[in-house]
């Protein structure tokens, strides 16, 4: 497991070790993608039989103020990590992400619509998805969407639930936006979904997101009235915030592959959202 105490690599850890399975957390401090040297060295140590390769530089504004660093890791670290898991017969799981996409198809985006990032950091993933189906063919690629989990998102500080429980804090209102959809999806579902594709020994690219879609706002919405936030929460638009990033208006996945494989559904966001605030905080924050 590389990116083992990330938020979704720590899920999968969990998930993994709950099955029985001898799982080893690599951290950033054990492992650089980067760096050849280090992926061959620890990962040939190692004897894997499946690596589940988390690791990522996706602080997305900082992707777009320094490419070199979004292509080390997400492009050319990918590659390390493909070509290793070859030359060690280990299966290989890429994780990716909706931003491949561009969003003008207004329609939940199946894996094989033409991808078209819109950013450095969407355009870096997306050659890690080629290096690793490229490198390592019977890889897979998994893409995700607006994750939550009970760790902290490391290169972000948090996730979009505890940026909203810190500005309902911190601010008199909270605005958030209604013209980007994507869906939240809980990393806990993730990994259950990820070992049920794993074990259909069919490789290739999955999206592995919630049912159902919304935008930030509704996203918002559900995390205030759940958790009973008296701070107001006004709907806004992306282009009350400008940005010099680009990003998909529209970034939502049909789970195509995952429905051929007779996977069972993932649940609906909303569902799997109050599920997961009522466990963290109760019914109030
Ligand atoms: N978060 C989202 O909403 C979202 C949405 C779509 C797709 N994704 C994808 O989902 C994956 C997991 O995201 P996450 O939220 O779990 O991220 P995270 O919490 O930031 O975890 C990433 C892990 O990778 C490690 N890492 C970073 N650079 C590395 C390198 N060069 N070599 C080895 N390890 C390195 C980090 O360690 P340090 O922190 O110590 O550097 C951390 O343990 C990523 O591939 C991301 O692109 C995320």
């Amino acid at each position: 497991m590389i990116g083992g105490n990330g938020q979704l690599g720590s899920d999968l850890v969990e998930h993994w070790r709950a099955s029985g399975d001898a799982v080893v957390a690599f951290t950033h401090d054990d492992i650089q993608i980067d760096d050849m040297d280090s992926v061959r060295s620890v990962l040939t140590e190692a004897k894997p039989d499946l690596i589940l390769n988390t690791a990522a530089f996706h602080n997305v504004p900082k992707c777009e103020e320094d490419p070199g660093r979004a292509f080390a890791v997400n492009g050319a670290g990918a590659l390390n990590v493909a070509r290793v898991s070859a030359d060690l017969g280990a299966t290989n799981v890429y994780f990716s992400t909706d931003y491949v996409f561009d969003g003008a198809i207004r329609r939940p985006y199946v894996e094989t619509d033409a991808p078209n990032p819109l950013n450095v950091y969407a355009s870096t993933k997306l050659l890690g998805e080629y290096y690793t189906l490229n490198y390592a063919p019977e890889s897979f690629v998994l893409r995700v969407s607006g994750i939550y989990g009970k760790v902290p998102c490391r290169a972000k500080g948090g996730n979009f639930i505890t940026t909203m429980l810190r500005a309902a804090k911190e601010r008199p209102e909270v605005k958030v936006v209604t013209d980007e959809v994507l869906t939240p999806t809980p990393t806990w579902a993730i990994a259950n979904a990820a070992r049920q594709i794993v074990e259909t020994g069919k490789s290739g690219r999955y999206h592995v997101t919630c049912e159902g879609e919304c935008s930030w706002y509704e996203f918002a919405r559900v995390i205030f009235s759940t958790l009973k936030i008296r701070t107001p929460l006004r709907p806004a638009s992306v282009h009350d915030f400008p940005s010099p990033v680009r990003r998909p208006f529209y970034s939502v996945l049909e789970n195509s592959m995952m429905k051929n494989q007779q996977i069972p559904d993932m649940p609906h966001w909303e569902e799997a959202l109050v599920n997961f605030l009522q466990s963290m905080y109760g019914t109030s924050a």
